[in-house]
């Protein structure tokens, strides 16, 4: 049985069964090959610049202050060493799938479902976030617009709130059916409908609107940079961290959330007209474009006003209105609405490719894996897609989708960081232009960074394992209990068998940020695999691909 657990698929077989079009076999044909470098940079920055920087980091830089720019940067060296090990990934193994596909060929089978489940959480629960976070702008929008126009435009609360966020007026204000309430978000679920109608009809039409879509974003971003230096007033940046990193470290979840996405167009991989060279490139470029933004962005918005008024959901429109530039405002709550919709439409995308990997490896019903005749998208999984994020998106509250994503994805980072130093060496043909993951040994460089950090924080390591406070306060101190076991486990590893540098720190950095959203969605997090198990023991082990062969 433990072997069975770990049986895997080899990088041939799987290069093999792409290029002989497997997908016939399920009817319909294959993908379009259409995607580009610029194509790829275009959806991976369609995917990032969305919900997090237009609303969440909000909440961040309350709690943080300037110095959550800091957290800006340490976020996107921790996902900078994620996307050099997907793109290792990417150009060794370039079939859709990512982290799932990935899994299979390092880890075998039980971690590839895990990792197929935890993507759930990434692409279809981060959707539900990202629809959430549309609806407040585009709601926002239609009474700004309403009121230039002297009428009221906007949705009624109560089909734009979820049971959890309402208040007890709310409640009662609201229409009553059989005595219940009726609070929904109505156009998180309307949106969620027009972007899987989209992702259902092509994935050339899909690029093309994902390519407007973001160079509109960014022209707005630059333009909000630009505009919003004028209106800096430097004495905001002081102090710098005003509660301390404590502070600045409760914006993980939401910063992390902010670069989630640069990883999904892997899952394009079969559609991309030469994945090994630009699939690496496509998910470095948008990485790096995001990051230069988001930096500046956290210093500009900590710049104009005070952190202290930044606990709001729509903070980049916000800081232009205490600026008296309703005009700009108006003009940034537009492209919120435009930048969420390309991050709702990459994921959207992403999701059903997952599902058509995992069903291909019989692992899910076969009509996950059939392909459209016309418009050739995973049609059943892009419509199951829609289903799944739409109707939550009806009545879910955003923190609580957020964190559960920036865990679920956080998780798989680990293990495509981790999956990389189990793929076996490859000498580098000098020739091809496919993309290699530079060796750096971290023979020692891992334990040297280890210990300066247990050094800076020797004064809060003893809170960090301490009792005193019962199980209350100790449970908290669980996740990081793990990640010290891990980096003892890895500074180890790499002493004895020279690691390779980069995917290590990518695992433990990854690792450490998991630790800091929280006890409760770990519990939540750990839940949802052992659901994803008990699917996995009842209907895919028995029906792998690889258990029939
Ligand atoms: N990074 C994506 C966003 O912020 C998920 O919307």
């Amino acid at each position: 049985m433990s072997k069975s657990l770990f049986r895997k698929k080899s990088i041939i077989s799987i290069l093999k069964d792409a290029q002989d079009g497997l997908t016939d076999a399920h009817g319909g044909g294959e993908l379009n090959k259409v995607l580009k470098v610029k194509d790829l940079t275009a959806l991976g920055i369609a995917a990032v610049i969305g919900a997090g920087i237009f609303s969440t980091i909000g909440e961040a830089s309350f709690h943080g202050g300037p110095g959550v720019s800091l957290l800006f940067i340490i976020t996107a060296v921790t996902c900078g060493f994620s996307a050099l090990c997907y793109a290792e990934f990417a150009s060794r193994v370039p079939v859709s799938g990512s982290a799932y596909t990935y899994s299979y060929v390092t880890f075998g089978e039980i971690a590839a479902w895990i990792i197929g489940w935890a993507l759930i959480l990434e692409y279809a629960i981060g959707n539900i976030a990202v629809a959430i976070s549309w609806s407040g702008y585009f709601n926002n929008l239609l009474a700004g617009i309403g009121k230039g126009l002297g009428i009221n435009l906007s949705f009624p609360e109560w089909l734009t709130s979820n049971y959890d966020s309402a208040s007890p007026e709310l409640y009662a204000a609201a229409p009553h059916i059989f005595g219940l309430p009726v609070i929904l978000n109505l156009p998180a679920f309307i949106i969620v409908v027009l972007v899987t109608y989209l992702a259902f009809v092509g994935i050339r039409e899909s690029k093309r609107s994902a390519n407007f879509m973001v160079g509109l974003k960014i022209l707005v971003i630059l333009f909000v940079i630009v505009v919003g230096a004028f209106f800096v007033n430097t004495d905001n940046w002081t102090p710098f961290m005003p509660n301390g990193f404590s502070g600045v470290l409760k914006g993980v979840s939401a910063v992390f959330f902010a670069y989630i996405g640069f990883d999904a167009i892997s899952t394009t991989a079969e559609e991309c007209a030469n994945p090994q060279r630009d699939l690496p490139k496509g998910m470095i470029y948008s990485l790096v474009i995001c990051t230069v933004l988001y930096i500046l962005i956290a210093f500009v918005l900590t710049g104009m006003v005070s952190y202290s008024q930044l606990k709001v959901d729509d903070p980049l429109a916000f800081v232009f209105n205490a600026v008296n530039l309703p005009k700009v405002s108006f003009l940034i709550s537009v492209s919120a609405v435009i930048a969420t919709t390309s991050v709702l439409l990459v994921f959207q995308i992403g999701q059903p490719r997952i599902w058509m990997s995992m069903s291909r490896d019989g692992l899910l019903p076969k009509r996950f894996s059939i392909i459209h005749p016309k418009f050739k998208t995973p049609s059943f999984a892009t419509i199951v897609t829609g289903f799944l994020v739409g109707v939550p998106a009806l009545f879910l509250n955003l923190t609580v989708v957020t964190d559960l994503t920036s865990i679920g994805t956080l998780f798989a980072f680990i293990l495509v960081c981790g999956g990389v130093l189990l793929l076996p060496k490859q000498e580098k043909d000098p020739h091809s232009k496919r993309f290699s993951l530079p060796y750096i040994n971290g023979q020692f460089i891992v334990p040297a960074i280890i210990i300066i950090f247990a050094y800076i924080f020797r004064n809060e390591l003893p809170q960090r394992f301490s009792f005193a406070g019962g199980w209350d306060v100790w449970k908290h101190n669980i996740p990081f209990f793990f990640f010290a076991v891990a980096a003892l486990v890895f500074t180890f590893l790499s002493f004895r068998h020279k690691l390779s540098l980069i995917p290590v720190l990518g695992l433990l950095s990854c690792f450490y940020l998991m630790t800091e959203i929280g006890f409760r969605n770990w519990v939540v997090f750990s839940i949802w695999l052992l659901i994803g198990l008990v699917i996995y023991f009842g209907y895919s082990y028995s029906r792998s691909k690889l258990a029939q062969a």
